[in-house]
């Protein structure tokens, strides 16, 4: 922006990039401009009918052209009307193709890139980028390349009819026709312009009227009734402003089109009479003329707006290859481990999610023992998550390391890492896909008697018999067919699948009311034995068989011990704990 020259560059390179996506399908794009050649050459044939059209078939009433010109002209509009077909469907083959291409490496850059991407962008914005953007860069790439072709071979084509019919009427007509397109490309714009000023004063409008609605109660008993009709009335006025805005440019820019189109015509006439009365030029001659003008306009009109497209185009493009060459998550480990012991060893980690802020954790040490179950307890905001985000790499250190089975996690292949580790968290995450395929998620190849184990382990099998097709149900978006626990306990049976050397659940059962709890910590128990467990836990009750608990306080481990050693401690823990019986004591 603040340089053009650069911006133009940039651009250009941006639309270069493109391109090399586009010339992947250059077979169809080849075809396409075949078709584009031969409709605008058929165009150009068609009015370069139109002199006999009038001179033989109505001047000199010749009947050899009687059924000659109508075929041909019949003739021609068939070949056109393939050409055009085979256009449309080679450059939409092309477009489409580019915005699939496109979406799928989107998508796969956006799973694998690092989690701490997601935390810089809303996720609707990353989904519009999936959507929107690559379906402007479609028409970019098909539109625009159609446009600037078809247009500019017919204008050439046009132009080399009129002249060699005449070249004074078409230098007059090559000065005026680009007079008219501009201005009338102006004024609609302009028109255009005021036009979505309108419709954001509608949206506000609209969004005051709703405001006020559901706030009527608030409205009344407030007595400011007045006021918000008078914040509406000032909103309406200004939307009939606008509105009569609107229509006074779109009418005089109407007339003033007329007008300026009628002088043209009149400039034209004078010189097309006074070749005439040269005898220069027929009434076909004129018409040929006058009907090649027309068909210039529109070209003309679209070859000057796919600036715009090809600009959104690029923007979109920009937005998405700055996307696809975000580096991938960090996986420069090359041990792979069948499968771990689970013996987990944090070494003074410190974690800054941002460089300027306080650190989230700050020189956590521990050891986790191979089948042990650690507790990790804190206010909210401690720094629980973290933590055990850290394991699966999710998010790096900004200082120490994490070792597993005495080897620093970096070492590791990442998925070979992550193959070690099941999650189940507050957010259980399933697909709008069938029970079965939610829970092998855990593991793929699982057979269907597998699952069922799975699911009866996780103290699921009896709700999942009562759906309406059993294991084969689909679940809805984000499985909201379910409720919370059953949820968790699907999540649980994923994870009882997966059957890896560490387990981690986050919250796992803090939003769900006691009777869920119960079946989800029974579901639990089945799944815990014989692994490494890391366990945030909501209800410090679920704590007390821990073999050990971690206590964190802003980003700090501040105590570290038994229940029992801590309670008699008296530190934060024995507060914490005193506080939540309180809590339940209350409900
Ligand atoms: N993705 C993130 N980006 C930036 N800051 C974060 C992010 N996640 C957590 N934090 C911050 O780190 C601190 C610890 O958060 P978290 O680990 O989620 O705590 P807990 O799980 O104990 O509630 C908080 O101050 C939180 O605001
Ligand atoms: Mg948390």
């Amino acid at each position: 922006m603040n340089n053009p020259e650069i911006v133009e560059h940039s651009a250009w390179k941006v639309y270069r990039r493109l391109l090399g996506y586009v010339s992947a399908y250059w077979p169809f794009l080849a075809i396409a401009v075949v078709g584009m050649v031969i409709e605008a050459l058929s165009a150009a044939g068609f009015t370069y009918l139109m002199k006999p059209m009038v001179d033989e078939t109505f001047v000199a009433k010749d009947p050899a052209v009687r059924w000659s010109l109508p075929l041909t002209i019949l003739g021609l509009f068939i070949v056109r009307g393939i050409a055009t077909w085979v256009t449309d469907y080679g450059m939409a083959r092309t477009g489409r193709s580019v915005v699939l291409d496109l979406r799928q490496q989107v998508l796969n850059k956006f799973l694998r890139m690092s989690s701490s991407r997601f935390d810089g962008e809303p996720i609707p914005a990353l989904v519009s980028r999936l959507n929107y953007d690559t379906e402007q860069v479609a028409q970019a790439s098909s539109e625009a390349i159609k446009i600037t072709l078809t247009d500019t071979l017919t204008i050439i084509a046009m132009i080399a009819v009129m002249l060699n019919e005449s070249v004074k009427v078409t230098l007059a007509v090559l000065i005026i026709a680009p007079v008219i397109a501009y201005i009338s490309g102006k004024v609609g714009r302009r028109y255009r312009r005021i036009n979505r000023g309108i419709q954001e004063g509608v949206g506000h409008m609209a969004q005051a009227a709703e405001e006020v609605l559901s706030a009527q109660q608030e409205v009344k008993i407030y007595g400011m009734q007045e006021a918000e009709e008078k914040r509406y009335a000032a909103l309406a006025r200004n939307n009939l402003r606008m509105h009569l805005k609107v229509e006074s440019t779109r009418a005089s820019a109407s007339s003033m089109v007329q007008v300026l189109a009628a002088s043209a015509l009149a400039a034209i006439l004078l010189i097309a009479g006074q070749e005439a009365m040269q005898g220069r030029m027929t009434a076909g001659s004129f018409v040929l003329l006058m009907t090649s003008m027309m068909a210039l306009l529109p070209s003309l009109k679209r070859i000057t707006n796919v600036q715009s497209i090809i600009q959104r185009g690029v923007a979109a493009s920009e937005r998405l290859f700055s996307t696809l060459d975000q580096p991938d998550e960090p996986d420069q480990g090359t041990i792979e481990i069948a499968r771990a012991k689970g013996d987990i060893v944090f070494q003074g980690v410190s974690v800054h999610y941002r460089a300027d802020e306080r650190p989230a954790l700050r020189n956590v040490h521990f050891q986790a023992r191979p089948g042990t179950v650690t507790a990790i307890v804190g206010r909210s905001g401690s720094g629980k998550s973290t933590l055990i985000r850290l394991l699966p790499r999710f998010y790096q250190p900004s200082a120490g390391q994490i070792l597993l089975d005495g080897i620093d996690i970096r070492e590791f292949g990442l998925s070979s890492l992550r193959r070690q580790i099941a999650l189940v968290s507050q957010q259980v995450m399933l697909f709008d896909d069938s029970v079965l395929a939610n829970v092998r998620y855990g593991r793929v190849d699982a057979s269907e008697d597998e699952v069922w184990q799975a699911l009866r382990a996780a103290n699921a099998e009896e709700f999942v018999l009562k759906l309406p097709e059993g294991i084969l149900t689909k679940l809805g978006e984000r499985g909201n067919r379910l409720s919370g626990g059953q949820k968790q306990r699907l999540a649980i049976a994923r994870a009882i699948l997966k059957d890896a050397p560490i387990l981690i659940l986050d919250e796992a059962t803090a939003a769900l009311d006691n009777e869920s709890e119960r079946l989800v910590q029974e579901a639990l128990s089945h799944l815990i034995p014989d692994r490494t467990t890391l366990i945030i836990a909501h209800r410090l009750s679920t704590v007390e068989h821990a073999d050990q608990v971690l206590v964190l306080d802003e980003g700090a481990l501040v105590e570290s011990g038994t229940h029992t050693q801590l309670l008699a401690q008296g530190g934060l823990y024995s507060h914490l704990y005193k506080m939540q019986f309180r809590e339940s004591d209350g409900a």
